[in-house]
């Protein structure tokens, strides 16, 4: 069995989450999802729209995750793969060389983004949205 995982904070999942979800999960046969934890996203400066809670429930809605696990810190990416007996670990490319440091422990992939999609553009809408309507 090849063992997947893949880091991220999945906010508002949108279509580029769920196509990156799918190839990670093509690549192997059991994909681990390592989601930032809120607390964690304050340490990056960054605020979801939802909670890490209400994040992972989506997550394990979808066909292609087997395992969400919580992403605390930057560092514990070699322990997780040590952990859940990974063989590739993927990224979009916009992480493109920031985690070949892995390379010694498994296969390190990057994929292509979906463009003209993201969270904080969402996020961004949604602000509009409720902005016009006051
Ligand atoms: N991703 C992707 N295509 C997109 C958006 C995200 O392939 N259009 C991938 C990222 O490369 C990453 C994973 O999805 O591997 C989780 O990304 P995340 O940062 O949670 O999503 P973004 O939409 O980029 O969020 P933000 O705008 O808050 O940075």
């Amino acid at each position: 069995m090849r063992r997947v995982i893949t880091y991220g904070t999945f906010d508002t999942l949108h279509f580029g989450h769920i196509r990156l979800l799918r190839r990670a999960r093509a690549l192997g046969d059991y994909l681990v999802v390592a989601l930032s934890t809120d607390e964690f996203n304050a340490l990056k400066g960054k605020t979801s729209k939802f909670s890490w809670e209400e994040r992972k429930r989506d997550l394990e809605a979808i066909r292609y995750v087997d395992l969400v696990i919580p992403e605390n810190t930057w560092e514990q990416k070699r322990e997780d793969v040590v952990a859940h007996d990974i063989d590739i670990f993927t990224m979009g490319d916009d992480w493109v060389g920031k985690f070949d440091f892995l390379s010694d422990l498994c296969k390190v992939m990057y994929m292509p983004r979906t463009p003209e999609i993201s969270s904080t553009m969402i996020r961004n809408k949604m602000q509009d949205l409720s902005t016009a309507a006051e």
